[in-house]
């Protein structure tokens, strides 16, 4: 299926690579993959078994048995909807924790493959185009500044209910920029052939034209 064209954007995090894929996937009528949905589940799977989180067999364990489902905009584990349950940031540090290891990074390659489907798939993460897809027809490197990027899941995480504190997601951002950047297996960066998105000073829909347009060149 090397020949289903796939979009890759990747980047830090809340530099808006959801929001983005998700509108350019529904503008091409495209599959969605949101990676880090599978390793947000593989961390809140792991915490609710209470699973050693030094055990690196045993966290590729939980992500290799992963009973998750994407309908629409929900995400479920088993017969749950864990939608919100996942976005929370004890979740997101977890995740972010546990994907530096290679076993889970392993267990979770194959099904990430299983999206490529027709007519297409834009799939949003931090090693889409380097690693899972390299053959993309398009990868996008979207980025914004720190400062953009913590009002931006500030934001959002008030906009869903939750409580947020500006000074902690910072901290936190900074601290995921670090093992995401730093570590040794897919670390997150641009593919060679990528395109590089600031998206500091413009609005989602913005991003999303510029994709399309990037993409409609490619065709
Ligand atoms: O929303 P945010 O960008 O913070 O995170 P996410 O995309 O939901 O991913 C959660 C965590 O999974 C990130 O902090 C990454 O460390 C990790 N991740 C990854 O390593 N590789 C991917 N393709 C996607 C996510
Ligand atoms: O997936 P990722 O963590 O990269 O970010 P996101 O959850 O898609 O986006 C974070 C927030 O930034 C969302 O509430 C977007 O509406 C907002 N936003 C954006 O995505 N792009 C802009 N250029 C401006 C704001």
């Amino acid at each position: 299926n090397s020949n289903i064209p796939v979009i890759a954007i990747d980047g830090p995090t809340a530099s808006g690579k959801g929001t983005v894929a998700a509108k350019v996937a529904e503008r091409l009528s495209f599959h969605l993959l949101d990676s880090g949905a599978l390793y947000r589940l593989t961390a809140l799977s792991a915490l609710r078994r209470a699973t050693d989180m030094s055990d690196e067999h045993a966290l590729a364990k939980v992500a290799e048995h992963l009973n998750c489902s994407f309908v629409g905009h929900d995400v479920f584990l088993g017969q749950e909807n864990v939608t919100q349950a996942i976005r929370v940031e004890e979740v997101g540090n977890t995740a972010s924790k546990i994907a530096a290891l290679p076993a889970v990074r392993q267990a979770l390659f194959g099904l990430q493959l299983r999206f490529r489907t027709a007519p297409g798939l834009v799939a949003d993460g931090r090693d889409m185009g380097t690693v899972i897809f390299p053959t993309a027809k398009l990868k996008v490197f979207l980025t914004a500044s720190v400062a953009a990027r913590a009002e931006r899941r500030y934001k959002q995480l008030i906009g869903k209910g939750f409580s947020a504190n500006m000074d902690d997601l910072l901290a936190d951002l900074q601290a995921r920029d670090e093992r995401d950047t730093k570590r040794a297996v897919a670390p997150l960066a641009p593919a060679a052939d990528a395109y590089i998105l600031d998206s500091s000073n413009i609005t989602a829909e913005e991003a999303v034209e510029q994709v399309l347009r990037w993409y409609a060149e490619k065709q």
